[in-house]
């Protein structure tokens, strides 16, 4: 393979330098702090050429002479910055010139490669509008679509295809060097790393549950969440950071709590909800200003992130309102036929979801529920107790505090809870199957008529107890009893989030 092979089309305004309208001065041209790194990176490798729209010559508020001007000097600086630009190609025409070189149309991509031997497949069009990214689509590339210039402002505009989505021309150089640099066969992660580039979506393992990933930064790879889970556009989802840089770029006015927080629970089962930043789009939030972020502690999420080089939204992979899956073969149960991959990591460590933490204006913290991270644990990191929202909302909560339905995490079956420690009820003398679900084994008397019976953890260590209990749910569950009995826990450490889900799963009655 030679390096002119591919090649990288660069888009002007917005891309590799601010836009600015109709560029007539080339003191007006400013380019991006990471314009330079990154194609110099890219350049190393692959041929590269600028492919500009530019109707103001049509309409009249620039000529073509100003536009020369300009990309003479853009070339001129790359060029002192050792980076060179093999050809410039302008369109100077208005949509309704009806020309045949206005991008989306191919038409100087095929000049390109016609005159410089370009493999169109393998190469890529960079820019910040989607006519950008169909331009390489109709020549049968990969467009690179940046958050940069107009980026943000026509994402909606953006359709599916061979396109990935970046937050700047650095991450975007970074993306195409790794999957052209790969050679041989890809392992599982890169696989489901190149899956989620592209805007597909992939069930991967966390410590807490398995998360159905999208790119958080494509809105149309999210909404394929939104549609494999069958979840209401109301409720929205966590975005998992591939590293701690990543906090800065997405949230603003992190209050210090936060911090304290993040610095003592990263990675690892803690959310935080905190002001979002321009770069997450609407539907990833529900329209919600502000966005929920954690950054996962298991070692195939770590490496998925980092070979991505995005952040991933992900909300547990399970249909809306069903039990969390906690290996990967619960994925492949509920959602096997409707995404794209399921990467497996075995059996998750901590079994039950995160705990995500609001902050008032004051920057006390909030539990808007209990997971992973106790909160004893929460006080010992921000030294201060953290108030617990009571969570027995009512659907017209919405979009307050999204995902704290009464009934969620539910098996299909009726579940009746029963205090912890309480006698345990005899089962109904009707002829109904049920099954009882057991804290540990302190309990001496179990009356007759229980077709099964399970313990969560035999001595009562609340690890274990995490751990099995949306395995034990699903399991009772698909064994078809007419109704299910379980003991709650003690009401602290992981038992406040275990005793959450239990009573979440039966609807928040406690029966016994
Ligand atoms: O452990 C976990 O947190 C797992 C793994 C995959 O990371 N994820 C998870 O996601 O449990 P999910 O979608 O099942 O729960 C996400 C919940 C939403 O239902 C909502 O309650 C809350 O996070 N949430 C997300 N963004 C929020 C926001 N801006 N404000 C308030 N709550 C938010
Ligand atoms: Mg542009």
């Amino acid at each position: 393979m030679s390096r002119s092979d591919i090649a990288v089309f660069l888009d002007r305004d917005g891309t590799i330098i601010e836009d600015r309208g109709d560029l007539s001065r080339v003191e007006d041209v400013v380019f991006f702090s990471d314009t330079f790194e990154s194609l110099r990176r890219l350049n190393a490798k692959f041929r590269l050429f600028l492919i500009t729209n530019q109707s103001g010559v049509s309409k009249g508020t620039i000529t073509m002479h100003d536009v020369q001007r300009v990309n003479k000097h853009v070339v001129n600086v790359l060029q002192d910055e050792g980076i060179a630009v093999d050809d410039v190609f302008v369109c100077p025409h208005d949509k309704s010139d009806e020309c045949k070189c206005r991008k989306p149309s191919p038409y100087y991509l095929e000049v390109a490669a016609e005159r410089y031997g370009i493999d169109l497949k393998r190469s890529y069009v960079l820019g910040d509008h989607p006519h950008d990214v169909e331009t390489a689509i109709a020549a049968g590339g990969c467009g690179v679509y940046l958050l940069t210039g107009h980026g943000i402002r026509h994402i909606a505009e953006l359709g599916d295809g061979d396109r990935i989505v970046a937050a700047c021309l650095s991450d975007a150089a970074d993306m195409i060097l790794d999957e052209t640099g790969r050679a041989g066969e890809l392992t599982n992660t890169e696989q489901a790393a190149h899956l989620l580039r592209r805007g597909g979506i992939v069930a991967f393992p966390t410590e807490t549950v398995y998360g159905l990933a999208a790119n958080a930064l494509d809105p149309c790879a999210v909404a394929k969440v939104f549609a494999a889970k069958q979840r209401p556009h109301f409720d929205p989802l966590i975005v998992h950071l591939p590293d701690i840089a990543w906090l800065d770029r997405l949230a603003r006015d992190i209050p210090d709590t936060a911090v304290r927080l993040v610095d003592t629970c990263w990675p690892g089962p803690l959310t935080i909800v905190v002001p979002r930043s321009e770069l997450i789009p609407d539907i990833v939030t529900s329209g919600l200003d502000t966005v929920a972020l954690r950054m996962p502690d298991h070692p195939l999420a770590k490496e998925l992130l980092d070979k991505c080089g995005v952040p991933l939204a992900a909300p547990s992979a399970n249909r809306f309102g069903c039990i969390s899956p906690t290996c990967a073969q619960h994925v492949q149960d509920s959602l096997g036929n409707d995404i794209d991959m399921i990467l497996d990591g075995g059996k998750c460590r901590v079994g039950i979801e995160s705990t995500i933490v609001a902050f008032e204006d004051s920057g006390l913290p909030v539990i808007l529920r209990p997971g992973g991270i106790s909160p004893e644990m929460l006080e010992e990191a921000c030294g201060c107790r953290p108030r617990m929202i009571p969570h027995l909302l009512s659907k017209d909560d919405y979009p307050q505090a999204p995902g704290m339905l009464e009934r969620h995490y539910s098996p299909a079956t009726p579940l009746l809870l029963i205090e912890n420690g309480a006698d345990v009820p005899a089962p109904p003398p009707d002829g109904r199957r049920c099954a009882l679900l057991l804290a540990d084994k302190q309990k001496t008397t179990v009356p007759h008529g229980f077709s099964a019976v399970e313990i969560l953890s035999p001595d009562g260590n609340l690890t274990e107890s995490a751990q099995r209990l949306f395995a034990l749910l699903r399991k009772l569950d698909a064994d078809n009893y007419d109704l299910l009995y379980a003991e709650l826990v003690p009401d602290n450490g992981l038992g406040v989030a275990i005793n959450d889900r239990l009573k979440r799963a039966a609807g928040q009655k406690i029966a016994f």
